[in-house]
């Protein structure tokens, strides 16, 4: 039978366990992709110090399975951070946050050396866009982000969460911006982070993958950036 996604999500959570560094604190990511990979770190727990987490909801996984979350501030660089995408391009650049927990993950990412990416095949792409950019933004500059992203061509809609704002881990909004061209990824994240009110914007280009994972189901690709 063919794979299914979830079956690549398993498949690739547990080849990200050979990137893992033995005797130290891994960086771990948000989503039902990493949700595989902390159940596969689960099994060389003892191998490892520990993880420093980019959201509530993996730092709740993590300890549930016994692994030790250090705060970000209590440690120094990690060597390696593991994480998801909602598309990544040729270069390793990424779009992320379909989870709402870009500002953790950008945060993690910046503390570490190496990006490791994990995903399915559906998540590469030539050029990043057609999955909706989201951007944390400080609820009160919403309306004035929403026109600079008009101005641009994209449509910036409030992620709504059983009919009102989600709030995200900080306690904050999320815009959802369709219809952007994103041909230069770094100097796009450069601007779209100046304007005020702009927590994080969930282009990953500073805070590129060196290294992308891509379960397909003839196996698991190396990709190096
Ligand atoms: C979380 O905010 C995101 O950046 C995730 O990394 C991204 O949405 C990928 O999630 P899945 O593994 O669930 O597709």
């Amino acid at each position: 039978a063919p794979m299914t996604q979830d079956e690549l999500k398993t498949l690739v959570g547990r080849a990200a366990l050979a990137h893992v560094v033995r005797g130290e604190i891994v960086g771990v990511g948000t989503g039902s992709t990493v949700n595989k990979f902390i159940d596969a770190l689960a099994t060389i727990k003892d191998q490892i110090r520990g993880a420093v987490s980019s959201s509530v909801a993996s730092t709740e996984r993590l300890q549930a399975l016994g692994i030790e979350v250090f705060d970000s501030n209590a440690v120094g660089e990690l060597s390696v951070y593991i994480d998801g995408a909602d598309e990544i391009d040729g270069r390793g650049h990424m779009i992320k946050g379909g989870g709402a927990a870009l500002t953790r993950e950008k945060i993690v990412a910046a503390q570490s050396r190496r990006f490791v990416c994990i995903a399915d095949a559906s998540k590469q792409v030539q050029a990043l866009g057609a999955f909706p950019v989201p951007v944390e933004v400080i609820p009160m500059a919403a309306q004035r982000i929403t026109r600079q992203f008009a101005a641009q061509g994209g449509q910036a809609v409030l992620r709504l969460k059983d009919g009102a704002p989600l709030v995200t881990d900080n306690g904050q909004h999320i815009l959802d911006v369709r219809g952007l061209k994103i041909t230069d990824p770094l100097a796009f994240e450069s601007e779209v982070n100046q304007w005020p009110g702009v927590v994080t914007v969930g282009v990953f280009a500073h805070q590129k993958a060196q290294v992308c994972l891509l379960a397909t189901p003839q196996g698991v690709q190396t990709l190096q950036y």
